[in-house]
């Protein structure tokens, strides 16, 4: 029988990272085994230095996807007083994470997934693979799943309490259509309503594009511990 998994992040840049950062911590070690140079052994230690850091990164993903994210999702679902009538909207859901987790807590609500299924920012993305998810979840009849861009979300103004969004926003390019992305978050977003939105990336520019869109920002900080990772998490209300 096959088991819920909701897949590992950007796997070629977590394999890059290790295997890049062990090579180079091997070479610095041989450096001075091969060599008396005394400003080649000095120049040895910074390579394992760097090795080391990009190495500690690569492992960190690994974590982050092994627990971190489920350590991620339970802290962000915490953070909504739920009644179990929310409209819930999760942008960027891959394989459903966050829009199954806050389906548990509906009653009468839905919690809708959209998504474009890019299968570099993450391992085994499909529509297919979110649907087994989701009903190996027991959540089938409380959710949705749409294919749409988070910058042209197709949902009226003001049709959710809850917008989610994980480890999706980083990946929009250019960089100033990220801003849509919040934008679009803002807008969909119902009055007292509230957007969490977790990323590896700092979330000071979520925020900003949230209070140019009206937003009261209620937080934007670090839960490196919580994540294994590099994880910011800003929380907004409308
Ligand atoms: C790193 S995965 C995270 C998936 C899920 N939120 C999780 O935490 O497991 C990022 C997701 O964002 C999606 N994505 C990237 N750009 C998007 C866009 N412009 N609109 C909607 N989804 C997007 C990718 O297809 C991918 O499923």
């Amino acid at each position: 029988m096959s088991k819920v998994n909701y897949g590992i992040d950007a796997p070629s840049i977590m394999r890059n990272l290790i295997v890049f950062g062990a090579s180079t911590v091997v070479a610095g070690i041989a450096i001075p085994l091969l060599s008396d140079n005394a400003v080649l052994k000095y120049i040895s230690y910074l390579i394992v230095l760097v090795g080391s850091v990009f190495f500690t990164l690569g492992i960190a993903m690994f974590a982050y996807g092994l627990k971190g994210k489920y350590r991620t999702r339970d802290l962000m679902l915490s953070k909504i007083k739920w009644t179990g009538n929310e409209n819930v909207l999760d942008i960027g859901t891959g394989q459903g994470l966050l829009m199954n987790g806050a389906a548990k807590y509906l009653t009468t609500g839905k919690s809708i997934g959209i998504d474009i299924w890019s299968s570099k920012d993450l391992s085994d993305n499909s529509i297919n693979k979110t649907l087994a998810n989701a009903a190996l979840e027991g959540v089938i009849d409380k959710i949705e799943i749409r294919n749409e861009d988070a910058r042209n979300l197709s949902f009226a103004d003001n049709s959710f309490d809850v917008v989610l969004s994980l480890l999706c926003i980083h990946n929009i390019e250019p960089k100033a259509d990220q801003e849509k992305a919040c934008l679009e978050i803002a807008r969909v977003l119902k009055p007292n309503g509230i957007a969490l939105i977790g990323d590896y990336i700092p979330t000071t520019d979520y925020a900003k594009a949230f209070e140019k869109a009206g937003l009261k920002v209620k937080s934007s900080k670090p839960y490196f511990t919580t994540a294994y990772a590099l994880m910011w998490i800003v929380e907004a209300t409308k």
